[in-house]
């Protein structure tokens, strides 16, 4: 049976509009089941005699939550609490905690969160029938390109637009330079612990992927000259900044020398730099490293850089910028771009250009910096010893495991305990180190988070790491 609820929020400190402070206690208190499936709202005219608020302010509060599909309006009938994803994902057959995809952290700004959604309908329809009823170019249009151009204009000094690409996706301009470049059994050099992304679609393609040394500045260079010294590599596939697993980034001194590298034995580069943008500046008393010129601005000639939208706006976007190293390159990362998906959904490209227009973009992004820090310290106060000096940036950490633990024993007895986290050998592309990559941005919040990583270290430090191999 349903329950009638005589749900109240307080609001006394709430930020920002009351409406959205309505609709914000509202998903709080179904996280924290005070208010279940089937539950009867207040009737709009009590809950605003109770609050001391105006009608409409309550009813503006019950429609966000609505729009939020926190809840639905029956005709009649009133207001009722919707049954929710089992997760943020809406997949219930996860484990209760993934820390094993690399979400961007969930943030909490009620005001942002409203910006996100409201001038879509105007940014898409302004656009008009032209683009909903035509195939754009590949490439993209002229002003999605002009907008990507602008965003990877602090990576790449004095690019031009007809060098920059609007793709689907990260994965899917990884896809298109990778067909560019090589074909079915040609060799590709990639970091040794590598993007599970590029590892799979390495398979697809037929490509044999050789292992780049790696320390703790990333790939070596002495590694990467040993190998083309014997092969023919393709194309060298790298992520310079808060790789991918490791977090790493590699300093100005890695950077001249692959480059180098790279020079010395005509090897094209595929720079993926989707984290930069994660990168905090000196406020948060860390020097930026975004500041680090990118391998596309040190050899022009050879990189292929590819950054998107995906951790530092939203995944759900698809929309990355692919900047190629000449016009003649751009034609080509066209016509693969028509054999693979057409072209980026224009919709979301739309979407996209108007949240870098209107500053949006720019605030989710430092939404996510600020939670993303806010993690990162939260994590370095209970692996503070396992993670050392200096604080991490972005949303993944590396945790080497101390012997006796192997990867497969501590991922096995997180996974009892809920929580799910990815073991070396999704990046190994040579033997697998004894390691985890835990992803931060799982925990719905940073309480959540806390709890999973007292989870963690109590496996680390107290679990008998045999006892927990005898299921
Ligand atoms: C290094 C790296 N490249 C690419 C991607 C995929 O990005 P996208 O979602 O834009 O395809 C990821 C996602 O985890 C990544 O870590």
């Amino acid at each position: 049976m349903n329950r009638i609820s005589n749900w109240t929020p307080k609001l006394d400190n709430a930020d920002g509009p009351a409406y959205l402070a309505i609709a914000n206690a509202l998903a709080q208190s179904i996280r924290n089941g005070d208010l279940i499936a089937g539950d009867r709202l207040p009737p709009q005219r009590v809950l605003a005699a109770a609050l001391g608020l105006d009608f409409t302010t309550v009813s503006r509060g019950y429609a966000e939550a609505q729009r939020r599909g926190l809840t639905e309006a029956r005709v009649g009938q009133g207001t009722y609490v919707k049954p929710q994803p089992t997760s943020s994902t809406g997949r219930a057959s996860y484990p209760a905690v993934d820390m094993m995809i690399n979400h961007p952290p969930r943030f909490s700004d009620p005001a942002l969160e409203t910006r996100l959604w409201e001038d879509i309908p105007a940014a898409l329809s302004s656009r008009g029938m032209e683009m909903l009823m035509r195939y754009q170019h590949p490439a993209g249009a002229l002003h999605d390109r002009t907008i990507g151009t602008n965003w990877l204009s602090p990576r790449i000094p004095d690019l031009a637009r007809e060098r920059v690409l609007v793709c689907p996706g990260t994965q899917s301009a990884l896809l298109v330079v990778s067909m560019m470049l090589a074909r079915a059994g040609d060799a590709v050099c990639v970091e040794a612990l590598c993007y599970p992304g590029f590892l799979l679609l390495a398979k697809e393609l037929g490509l044999r992927l050789l292992p780049v040394e790696m320390d703790e500045h990333g790939a070596k260079p002495e590694s990467l000259d040993a190998i083309c010294r014997v092969e023919r590599p393709k194309a060298f596939y790298c992520t310079p900044i808060l790789h991918n697993p490791t977090a790493v980034t590699m300093p100005l001194e890695r950077r001249v020398a692959l480059v180098e590298v790279a020079r010395r034995h005509g090897l094209p580069v595929i720079e993926d730099d989707n984290y930069w943008p994660l990168f905090a500046s000196r406020e948060y008393g860390v020097e930026s490293e975004a500041k680090l010129p990118t391998l596309a601005s040190l050899a022009p000639e050879r990189v292929f850089y590819i950054s998107g939208l995906a951790k530092c706006v939203s995944p759900a976007l698809r929309i990355a910028y692919l900047a190629v190293p000449d016009f003649t390159a751009a034609e080509r990362a066209a016509v693969v771009i028509r054999a693979t998906t057409s072209m980026a959904s224009p919709l979301n490209a739309a979407v996209a250009s108007h949240w870098v227009e209107s500053g949006i973009a720019q605030s989710v992004l430092e939404a996510i910096r600020v939670e993303s820090h806010a993690r990162q310290l939260i994590a370095q106060r209970y692996l503070d010893r396992e993670l050392g000096a200096p604080l991490r940036q972005g949303f993944h950490l590396w945790l080497s495991l101390p012997k006796p633990w192997t990867r497969g024993a501590f991922a096995h007895q997180l996974r009892l305990g809920g929580i799910s986290v990815a073991e070396s050998d999704a990046f190994a592309v040579s033997d697998p180190p004894e390691a985890v990559r835990i992803c931060l941005g799982g925990p719905e919040t940073r309480a959540d988070l806390e709890r999973c990583l007292k989870q963690i270290t109590d496996v680390l430090h107290h679990h008998s790491p045999s006892a927990s191999l005898v299921i």
